[in-house]
């Protein structure tokens, strides 16, 4: 099967330097023509079942697909009531840079109903939320009449001007349901509305976590042993209980979206269970992650882990926490 996934990989090349490619990314520009030349090219990380090369426009109807599940109402209601910080990790990056934010204009991508906005607005007054699903938006604002959102993507902020934020925010791996083109015309949009040495957070899924390759059918996470904890068995049973459909539901999605699949090597779309696996997620290596930021013209400041909070060291090239707090500085 990796075998398989890896020479579907090279028949995708289109690499210019007339070598074996082994990463089917470097399609979309010079700046990744080298890895595939490099030493450490051809690394790959183990493909779940059914994971194939991306191919760009199927990549780019699962990001429409993506955007769908989130005006659905059963999804937009899951965010009711979610307040705080989600771990150790945002918590971490969100203090990292609360004294060179503290009263200036920050921008909260992909907002939901709200978690971040209480978060943010202690931070500053100059807050403007944005997110691309209306039903999220109509919702947030009966929730928050007294804040500022617009229906926007993160890929096209033409609603704000250049170097309007010093702060701009993507929480809860929000960027992983757009496909990698998305991804490199938000990064350029969000240093457009940064100002010169503006920041830059957003969460995103590590494809060496344990999210990665998830199954309907799974008693515990990829690479982790099963969780029996009686807490977790409850839990479990409530909700199926609460909503006997649920398994159909996820079985029914998995098998949709899994043809969706594909990947990469140093990142890949993959269904997650959040949302019943109806989301095809991006997922980075830690390594992939430093690179794409730095191509974008952003300077990583540090990668939080997750559940920890700890800084990724800058020399890993490995990392297992379920998903990153990447904090970039805009470079000027
Ligand atoms: C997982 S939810 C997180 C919501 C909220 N930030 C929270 O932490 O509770 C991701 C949110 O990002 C929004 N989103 C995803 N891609 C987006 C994009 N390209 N532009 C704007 N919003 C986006 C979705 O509509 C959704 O509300």
């Amino acid at each position: 099967m990796f075998r398989e996934a890896t020479r579907q990989m090279r028949v995708r090349c289109a690499c210019p330097c007339s070598c074996v490619a082994k990463d089917a990314s470097h399609v979309v520009g010079p700046a990744t023509w080298e890895r595939c030349c490099s030493p450490s090219a051809g690394r790959q990380v183990a493909s779940p079942r059914s994971a194939r090369a991306p191919e760009q426009d199927s990549l780019a109807q699962v990001a429409t697909g993506n955007q769908a599940v989130f005006e659905d109402a059963r999804v937009v209601r899951e965010f009711i009531g979610r307040e705080g910080w989600l771990d150790q990790g945002e918590l971490a990056a969100l203090l990292s840079v609360a004294p060179l934010v503290r009263s200036e204009p920050v921008l909260d991508i992909g907002v939901g109903l709200g978690r971040t906005s209480s978060l943010l607005r202690m931070l500053t007054d100059a807050y403007v939320a944005v997110d691309y699903s209306t039903e999220m938006v109509r919702m947030f604002r009966e929730i928050h009449p007294d804040v500022t959102i617009s229906v926007d993507d993160a890929r096209d902020l033409s609603s704000f001007q250049n170097g309007s934020f010093s702060l701009v925010y993507f929480s809860d791996n929000g960027v992983d349901a757009i496909d990698e083109m998305g991804r490199k015309q938000y990064l350029a949009e969000a240093r457009r509305v940064l100002r010169n040495d503006g920041l830059l957070i957003h969460s995103t899924l590590n494809k060496q976590g344990q999210n990665y390759g998830e199954t309907p059918w799974q008693l515990h996470h990829p690479g982790k042993p099963p969780d029996l904890r009686p807490e977790r068995i409850a839990q479990w049973c409530w909700h199926n209980l609460k909503d006997p459909f649920r398994a159909v539901r996820r079985y029914r999605n998995f098998f949709a979206s899994r043809g969706a699949a594909s990947d990469a090597g140093d990142w890949a779309m993959y269904p997650m269970s959040a949302h019943d696996f109806s989301i095809v997620a991006h997922f980075v290596t830690v390594t992939r992650l430093r690179s794409e930021l730095e191509e974008a013209g952003f300077d990583v400041v540090a990668i939080y882990d997750s559940p920890s909070g700890a800084v990724i060291p800058e020399s890993a090239t490995r990392s297992d926490t379920p998903m990153f707090y990447a904090v970039a500085r805009r470079r000027s």
